[in-house]
């Protein structure tokens, strides 16, 4: 039963994702050529390797600018010594510190003021269920009191839809575009969400952020509220249990008399700290005694290798969830899909309809996007009988 990695469905699902990626969010990348090209004729074949061939120049060129911006960014930031440029790819597209909420639940902002801030973590990654989880966690986080939301997006750009989203929330948050660097993408499995959360720890130290909690929440996950008023307590390292984790449902910690003892998880692997990403909370003032804090990319082993890296031992940590008797934390996940093409002549994308705006909302968050000779052909019913687009729009 045990596989060489861990056996998470994330780990499972990661390495057809890649060439997926880069078709995401096309308004930045513009349309890549189909696979039905590579059919036809040799001739076809020798423009579509051409065309494969500048397309990636050009991806490279503009990457090559990318990581210029990102570098000059990073300049700005006070305590830049090259120890805590654990990702050098990262660029920090926009940051708020102000809490545009007046009332969390039903009490004034000003109410929470002596709390500590939690900084909650989220890597996440274009693909067309992103939009959704990110709107789905960002309801929770808009209940909890003094967070920061840390979302850092693998891609080397910023993305105006997750950015806008971010703003309107009133939230205070720090926006990252923080790509996997290329060498990672190429494993089997990929490392995915190190990038961006060595990209947390990096802008975290680069702002010298010394007081509050981290916490590394995923966007596949299901937060119970009161999940935040346990781990703001941390004093150094809090673990607790996750929900719907491999064989077992659930990894977490053992509790003898109010101490943890060992682990229940069903993917042991030689990890000393078998425990979910979601599963632990961490002292800022504790991380910042660890210089070397880092993360790894070496997938299954993250948890694991960060611990470490902070000198943990069984003696320090402090067990929440009513010592680890409840699940406030749930690795939900969501089905994936490759995101939609709708076959529709772009001549019926124009202001006759909603079709055009509602195609531009899906494609800005990666959802699905309209093509005039590739994908499924869309059709348009009324009263149980499919018609043609012309049939509504001429
Ligand atoms: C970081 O904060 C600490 C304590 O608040 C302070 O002593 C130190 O000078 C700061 N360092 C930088 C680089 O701002
Ligand atoms: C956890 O267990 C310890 C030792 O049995 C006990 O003193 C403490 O009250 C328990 N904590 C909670 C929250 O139940
Ligand atoms: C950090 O790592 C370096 C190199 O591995 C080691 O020499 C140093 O002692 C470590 N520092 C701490 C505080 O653990």
């Amino acid at each position: 039963m045990q596989s060489p990695f861990r056996n998470k469905e994330d780990v499972r699902q990661q390495n057809d994702y890649h060439h997926k990626e880069l078709m995401q969010y096309p308004a930045v990348y513009g349309n890549k050529s189909s696979k039905s090209l590579w059919s036809k004729s040799i001739t076809i074949r020798k423009i579509a390797v051409f065309s494969v061939v500048v397309s990636f120049l050009l991806y490279v060129l503009w990457g090559t600018i990318n990581v210029t911006v990102v570098d000059s960014t990073i300049g700005t930031l006070p305590d830049d010594s090259n120890r805590n440029r654990i990702n050098e790819l990262q660029l920090v597209c926009n940051e708020v510190f102000t809490d545009n909420r007046d009332f969390i639940q039903n009490q004034p902002r000003k109410n929470y003021d002596t709390l500590p801030v939690i900084y909650f973590v989220t890597p996440t990654y274009p693909r067309r269920e992103q939009a959704p989880e990110l709107i789905r966690l960002a309801h929770t986080l808009l209940h909890v009191p003094r967070i920061h939301w840390i979302l850092a997006n693998d891609y080397n750009a910023c993305n105006a839809y997750l950015d806008g989203f971010l703003v309107k929330l009133g939230l205070p948050f720090t926006h990252l575009a923080s790509p996997m660097p290329e060498f990672y993408r190429k494993k089997k499995p990929m490392p995915r969400g190190v990038a961006n959360r060595r990209g947390a720890i990096q802008w975290i130290r680069q702002r010298n952020i010394t007081n509050g909690i981290l916490y590394f929440g995923d966007d596949d996950n299901t937060y119970d509220l009161r999940l935040f008023s346990e781990i703001r307590e941390t004093q150094r390292v809090s673990m607790f249990p996750v929900g719907l984790i491999e064989e077992y449902s659930v990894s977490g910690p053992i509790v003898k008399k109010g101490k943890v003892v060992g682990f229940l998880d069903s993917w042991v692997a030689e990890r000393r700290w078998p425990v979910d990403m979601a599963g632990f909370a961490t002292n800022l003032a504790y991380l910042a005694e660890h210089s070397n804090a880092s993360m790894p990319y070496k997938p299954g082993y993250e948890e694991d290798l960060f611990l470490r890296s902070i000198k943990l031992n069984l003696n320090i940590i402090e067990p929440k969830a009513r010592n680890c008797t409840e699940i406030l934390v749930w690795h939900t996940q969501t089905k994936t899909r490759e995101r939609a093409t709708l076959r529709i002549s772009n001549k019926y994308l124009d202001d006759r309809s909603n079709l055009g705006g509602l195609i531009k909302s899906l494609d800005a968050m990666g959802v699905a996007s309209a093509s005039d000779n590739e994908g499924q052909r869309t059709v348009i019913s009324k009263n149980g009988k499919a018609r043609p687009l012309s049939y509504f729009l001429s």
